[in-house]
């Protein structure tokens, strides 16, 4: 057992990586393809992958932009689709890198509370009828990180309504949506409203392997065209190499057992990580989420997980203080990720989660 069981990281655990798979994957599209790939390519990503996705997606390829990681995509269009002081509606809580790059970016944050089935699309009305009008909504809509939840098929509705109302944006984040432990797939917001009203960004990193860095962002080709200029302009080209890798995965039909995979080793450790809410304090709220890596825990009112993190570090076990991933406050909620530990790592982890949490 590690000194300190880390329950911080979004990242899949070392048993999801398929090294042989990837190994195999990447020497194929060598063989196949090697000049382009060891070229300086196009600013839009390894041009096969970007047909696939675009295919997948029910699209055309100057929609897709491929860049390194998703987190990559979304910054461009902080620096391209948005200028400093526009409004960005944000989830609260939201994925804690989305928000910084946000602020670092200069742009007005509108945070609008979360509850168990998704974003408060009421709350976004009220802003917008107040004349808080938002460019752009970040949303995450299954398995959200940080808190676990997945917004309902009505209120999807209702956001694309309101979108289309008050002539705003959606981006549509989804990196965790195929895995699925448990009830229905809801169609996603890019899938019911289509291209003119909602972006769509998705990565390789939770169903594949993050050091692949392999995300993409789908969006209308005028403004996708600005974007592979940027990617241009910062890095020429994206990483070739493990684009043409995960383009065999996908080509060869290889993903959808890669996540069938993937899902059983995060249900397992989300399972285990249920068991252990045992040891949490009485009067700790915890929805256990349907997939993805992360459950979200609001502790009795008054006691602060930023002041608990050091005593717990000390204890052998780490997470993320929910502050971080609000504008304000928040300070009695922590995110606690099961993706990255063996469940016997999680069972202990919980249980010295637990003593320091009711020791405090
Ligand atoms: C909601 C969300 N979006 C984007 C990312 C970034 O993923 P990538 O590794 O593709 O940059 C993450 C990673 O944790 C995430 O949770």
């Amino acid at each position: 057992m590690p000194d300190v069981i880390s329950f911080a990281r979004g990242a899949p655990a070392p048993e999801a990586l398929d090294g042989d798979l990837i190994a195999r994957c990447a020497t194929e599209a060598l063989a196949d393809d090697p000049t382009v790939i060891l070229s300086y390519g196009t600013g839009g990503g390894y041009p096969p992958l970007r047909e696939w996705l675009a295919q997948h997606h029910g699209t055309t390829a100057d929609h897709v932009l491929i860049t390194n990681g998703s987190l990559e995509g979304y910054v461009f269009l902080l620096e391209t689709f948005l200028s400093p002081g526009d409004l960005i509606a944000l989830e609260a809580p939201t994925y804690d890198r989305a928000m910084l790059q946000a602020q670092l970016h200069g742009m007005e944050i509108l945070s609008i509370p979360m509850q168990l089935d998704g974003l408060d699309v009421d709350a976004l009305a009220a802003a917008c009828e107040a004349g808080r009008v938002p460019k752009l909504v970040y949303t995450i809509p299954n398995f959200h990180n940080p808190a676990g939840t997945t917004i309902s098929l009505e209120k999807r509705k209702a956001l694309i309504a309101l979108a289309e109302r008050y002539d705003f944006w959606i981006l549509e984040d989804d990196p965790y949506g195929r895995l699925r432990f448990e009830g229905d797939d809801i169609p996603g917001i890019y899938e019911l409203a289509g291209p003119d009203r909602v972006m769509f960004s998705s990565s390789f990193s939770k169903t594949l392997a993050p050091g692949l860095r392999v995300g993409y962002l789908i969006a209308p080709p005028q403004l996708i065209g600005s974007l592979v200029k940027q990617a241009n302009r910062t890095y020429i080209s994206p990483a070739h190499l493990p684009e043409a890798a995960v383009y065999q995965v996908c080509a060869q039909g290889l993903l959808p057992a890669n996540i069938a995979r993937v899902t059983n080793l995060m249900h397992v450790r989300r399972d285990a990580m249920v068991d252990g809410l045992v040891h949490m304090p009485a009067g700790t709220i915890c929805t256990p989420p349907e997939g993805g890596f992360f459950m979200w825990l609001e502790l009795p009112e008054g006691m602060s997980a930023d002041a608990m993190l050091q005593r717990a570090q000390e204890a052998g076990v780490i997470y993320v203080a929910g502050s971080a991933c609000f504008v304000s406050g928040g300070a009695n909620t922590l995110r606690l990720a099961y993706s990255g530990v063996s469940p016997d790592e999680i069972t202990l982890g919980m249980e010295r989660l637990g003593s320091v949490l009711n020791a405090g």
